[in-house]
């Protein structure tokens, strides 16, 4: 091989290396989470411009305000308590799969819990309370392994708890009070020890599940 044969083999090399190295970067992964999150900016109005940094042009979402991603440049928190925003949220946040905390307490969003958010398999805290969230909590939350706190209350949740959330063994926290919730609630697994004010002013709600007797949501 010539000179210029050799030159252009390395070339063509360098060039694949190249190609290989972006497929493989995290900043493609961390891409797809900025997508994801550009989606439930669109889907919210922001008055107070909380939002406004969070640029989809930018090579990830890790230096967009109220966001935070560990060293990998993955998405573990979103900070959005308090912020007046309303809207829906979107199943886009399902693929945040690095997300341990989704603080989005005291806004005004409406519309219903995505069932993807069950795919959050490190999810620490979903704190969604005081907004106008409607219809069911997901079964799917259920699926959660590292969920500590679910906090839900002061929305207008609708339907039965879902007895699968008593499988989350390493929930701690469950508020669900101030909703339009029906039926009874789990009193085993995690619910073991959450405390009654938690599941309060829900008017169809009737009350623990008396495991062994019969008629359970009657309600519903
Ligand atoms: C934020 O919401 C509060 C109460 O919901 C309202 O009083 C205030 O004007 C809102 N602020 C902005 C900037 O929209
Ligand atoms: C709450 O959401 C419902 C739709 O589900 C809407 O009609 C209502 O206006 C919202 N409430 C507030 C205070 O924005």
């Amino acid at each position: 091989m010539g000179i210029s044969g050799e030159v252009a083999a390395r070339t063509i090399t360098l060039g694949l290396a190249a190609v290989t190295l972006t497929l493989l970067s995290p900043s493609a992964w961390s891409n797809s989470e900025g997508d994801a999150l550009y989606a439930l900016r669109r889907s919210l109005s922001d008055p107070k411009n909380v939002l406004l940094s969070w640029d989809p042009t930018l090579v990830n979402p890790c230096t967009w305000f109220h966001i935070t991603c560990n060293q990998e440049n993955r998405v573990t928190r979103l900070d959005l308590g308090n912020s007046n925003l309303s809207g829906h949220l979107v199943p886009d946040l399902g693929k945040l799969e690095h997300l341990q905390y989704l603080e989005l307490y005291k806004n005004n969003i409406q519309g219903t819990i995505p069932t993807e958010l069950g795919n959050l398999k490190n999810l620490i805290s979903l704190d969604l309370y005081n907004n106008n969230f409607s219809g069911p909590i997901p079964s799917s939350l259920g699926k959660m392994k590292s969920l500590v706190f679910l906090r839900l209350n002061g929305n207008k949740l609708s339907g039965r708890i879902p007895r699968e959330l008593s499988g989350v063994s390493t929930l701690k926290v469950v508020d669900v009070s101030n909703n339009d919730l029906c039926g009874t609630f789990p009193t085993s697994g995690s619910f073991e020890h959450i405390p009654l004010n938690n599941f309060e002013n829900n008017p169809r709600l009737e009350g623990p599940e008396l495991l062994g007797l019969a008629s359970y949501d009657t309600n519903c």
